[in-house]
C-alpha cells in the first residue's frame, strides 16, 4: 500500500491505496463518494468522468496514487458551482436523463463544454459529447440542456460563471500521470529535470527518441490490417515508398523534420472527436528489396496530453497485374496515456482504415505527377459519424453486401 494525500471536493484526505487502484474505485470504496459511476472501466463510456485539477479526467484509467496532492471534484462537489446551478435545472427541464447512470459524467463534460466553448452550436456540442455514452436518452435532451445554458449565459451573463471561464482559459500545464504510463517503462520519456513544451515539441523531445533502440523492440499491442490498390507497376510503387519525405507528404497532418538514410524524425497531427493530438517522434525504416516488404518502427509522444505511442507499420507490395499494385499495411501499435482510452475501440480501427485509404489516394495522385496540396487538413473524425458508418457497414454485412470504405 502507498500513502496518498488528496483533496476531494475541497476537503483533504490521507489514505493508503494499492498502487494499482484506480481513482474511481478509490473515490467510491475509500471515500464513499458513490456519485462517480463506473461503466466500462476501459476509458470509453465517460460515466466515471471527474475533474482533476479542473480538467475532465476518466477516473477509471487514472491511478489514485498518481493524484497525490491533486484537487479532485466529483459530482458531489458542485453545490457552490455557478455553472452546475444552471446545468442541473436545465437537465431536468429538457429530460436529459432517464436512469441517470451516465449523468455524473455527462454533467461534468457538459460543464467543461459550456465553460470552454461559449459559441458552440448543436453540431459542436454533439462532437464534444461524443466521449460520453448514454443508453437511455438519445442525447437530444442533453444537447438541448447544454445549448440552453449557453444561451442563458449569452442573454444574461452570470458574473461568477464568466469569472470561472476566464480562470479556466488561462493555460493549464499539469496533467495527471495516466494509468498505463505509470506502469510502463518501455517507451522513451522526458529526461528528469527537463520541462516539456506545452504547445509543441522541443528539439530536446525529438532528440530523446532513439530510433536504433526502438528498432530492437518489436511492438506489441493492437493490430490492424488494411490494404489499398494503386494503378501503377510494383517497381514504381516500391521506389516511391522508399522516399520518406514524399511518403510523409501523402499523409495529411504528417511532417518530416529530418531524415538520414533509414532514420526519420517528424510529427503527425490528428483529431479524433473531441480530442486532438500531435505526436512527435522518430522512426526507422528497414526495407527488404527482394520481398518488396518494409517495416517502419517508431515511437512518439503528444506534448499536450503526454500520451505516447509505439508501433510497427509493415507494408508489403503485391503485383496484381503489370500496372496494378496492392499495398498491404499491417500496423501493431500500443497507445499509452489519456488518449489510450480509445485505443481498443473498433472506432480507432475504422479511423485508421480511413486514414490509410486517404493515404492510398494521395500516393496514386503523387505517382500520377499531381502535386500534393500543401497545408492539407489534418485527419478529422466525428466519432458520432463514424459510429453510424460502422453500424451501417454491419447492417450491410447482414444482407451480404460488402462494407463501404
Ligand atoms: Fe471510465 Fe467508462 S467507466 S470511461
Ligand atoms: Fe441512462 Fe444516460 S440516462 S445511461
Amino acid at each position: 500500500m502507498d500513502p496518498i494525500s488528496i483533496h476531494v471536493n475541497g476537503r483533504s484526505f490521507r489514505r493508503e491505496a494499492e498502487p494499482r487502484m484506480h481513482l474511481g474505485d478509490f473515490l467510491r470504496d475509500e471515500l464513499r463518494l458513490t456519485g462517480t459511476h463506473l461503466g466500462c472501466e476501459h476509458g470509453v463510456c465517460g460515466a466515471c468522468t471527474v475533474l482533476v485539477d479542473g480538467q475532465p479526467t476518466r477516473s477509471c484509467i487514472t491511478f489514485a496514487v498518481a493524484c497525490e496532492g491533486r484537487e479532485v471534484t466529483t459530482i458531489e462537489g458542485y453545490d457552490d458551482d455557478p455553472v452546475m446551478r444552471l446545468l442541473r435545472p436545465a437537465f431536468t427541464r429538457h429530460h436529459a436523463l432517464q436512469c441517470g447512470f451516465c449523468t455524473p459524467g455527462m454533467l461534468t463534460t457538459a460543464r467543461d463544454i459550456v465553460l470552454r466553448l461559449p459559441d458552440a452550436d448543436e453540431a459542436r456540442v454533439r462532437l464534444e459529447l461524443s466521449g460520453n455514452l448514454c443508453r437511455c436518452t438519445g442525447y437530444q435532451g442533453i444537447v438541448d440542456a447544454i445549448l440552453d445554458v449557453l444561451q442563458q449565459q449569452r442573454d444574461a451573463p452570470n458574473v461568477e460563471f464568466e469569472q470561472l471561464r476566464q480562470r479556466l482559459s488561462a493555460p493549464r500545464m499539469a496533467t495527471v500521470k495516466p494509468l498505463a504510463a505509470a506502469v510502463s517503462n518501455d517507451v522513451p520519456t522526458h529526461a528528469p529535470g527537463k520541462s516539456p513544451s506545452v504547445n509543441g515539441a522541443t528539439s530536446a523531445e525529438l532528440a530523446e527518441v532513439d530510433p536504433v533502440a526502438m528498432a530492437k523492440a518489436k511492438a506489441k499491442g493492437n493490430a490492424i490490417e488494411v490494404h489499398f490498390d494503386v494503378p501503377y507497376a510494383v517497381d514504381q510503387v516500391w521506389a516511391f515508398m522508399g522516399d520518406l519525405p514524399a511518403v510523409a507528404s501523402c499523409l495529411p497532418g504528417a511532417t518530416v523534420d529530418s531524415h538520414e538514410e533509414e532514420k526519420v524524425r517528424g510529427s503527425i497531427s490528428i483529431k479524433f472527436g473531441p480530442m486532438s493530438a500531435a505526436f512527435v517522434g522518430a522512426a526507422r525504416l528497414q526495407r527488404d528489396d527482394a520481398a518488396k516488404r518494409a517495416v517502419l518502427r517508431g515511437a512518439g509522444q503528444d506534448s499536450l496530453s503526454k500520451s505516447r505511442t509505439q508501433g510497427d507499420i509493415t507494408y508489403r507490395l503485391e503485383a496484381l497485374s503489370a500496372d496494378n499494385t496492392r499495398v498491404h499495411v499491417d500496423m501493431v501499435y500500443a497507445l499509452q496515456g489519456p488518449l489510450a482510452q480509445f485505443s481498443r475501440s473498433g472506432l480507432v480501427k475504422d479511423f485508421v482504415r480511413r486514414m490509410v485509404a486517404d493515404f492510398g489516394k494521395q500516393i496514386t495522385r503523387r505517382l500520377g505527377g499531381e502535386a500534393v496540396v500543401s497545408n492539407e487538413p489534418q485527419p478529422t473524425v466525428s466519432i458520432a459519424g463514424m459510429m453510424l458508418s460502422v453500424l451501417w457497414n454491419h447492417i450491410r454485412g447482414w444482407f451480404g453486401m460488402p462494407p463501404r470504405g
